[in-house]
């Protein structure tokens, strides 16, 4: 059986934990091992990563950000999600390259083109075989966030002009590879944005 890499993308507060949640236990049922993960934060080392970047105190310099995040994900595609393929399993991962592009390239506004080669280049030019996108309003996303958080992470903290670049950003890249994303409206109801994964994934496996 051949692996089969996930990658779950969307503003904060879209639902991705919990639309992954429930597409690990239904691919559970289809027979599949999975390997969840989320960047930054998947291996031993990205957690260490991860507190670095969401809660350092203090400034970092964008170049400094992009290059943590894509640390992060050399690490973790090496040493966990390639081996796990290389299984035939099926990876489902909260946030990728994708993330990069959106936050680093349009939210700090430096080149996506630039950020989308930083982070091929980390993770040896692997590329999911399926992104879901859950599209949603940034107003929205921070209503969402506001009722679960009593402080916010560096990158939650931001404006929400930044917040509006990173969505229309997500939606360029889904534009560019429609045959890569599945993009659906965060909006909708939990179930039926899971059955419209559902229906996607069944397609893949
Ligand atoms: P996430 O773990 O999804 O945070 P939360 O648990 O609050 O939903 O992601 C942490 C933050 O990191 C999120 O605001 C998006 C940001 N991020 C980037 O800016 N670039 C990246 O490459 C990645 C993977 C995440």
């Amino acid at each position: 059986m051949s692996g089969l890499f996930i990658t779950l993308e969307g503003g904060d507060g879209s639902g991705k934990s919990t639309q992954s949640a429930l597409l690990a236990s239904w691919l559970e049922e289809q027979g599949r091992t999975i390997v969840l993960s989320r960047e930054p934060g998947g291996t031993e080392l990205g957690v260490e990563l991860r507190e670095i970047i969401l809660h350092r105190r203090g400034y970092i310099a964008p170049r400094a950000e992009a290059l943590l995040y894509a640390a992060d994900r050399a690490h973790n595609i090496a040493t966990k999600i390639r081996p796990a393929l290389e299984r035939g399993d099926v990876v489902l991962q909260d946030r990728y390259l994708d993330s990069s592009v959106a936050y680093q390239g349009a939210g700090r506004v430096l080149d996506p083109t630039e950020v989308r080669n930083l982070s091929l280049w980390a993770a040896e030019d692997l590329l999911p075989d399926l992104t879901i996108l859950l599209d949603l309003d940034e107003t929205v996303g921070r209503s969402r966030l506001d009722q679960s958080r009593t402080q916010y992470d560096r990158l939650e903290a931001e404006k929400q002009d930044f917040h509006a670049r990173v969505r229309a950003s997500y939606l360029e890249l889904a534009d560019a590879e429609p045959e890569r994303f599945l993009v659906l409206p965060a909006a909708d109801s939990i179930e039926s944005i899971a059955s419209a994964i559902r229906a996607r994934v069944a397609t893949l496996l």
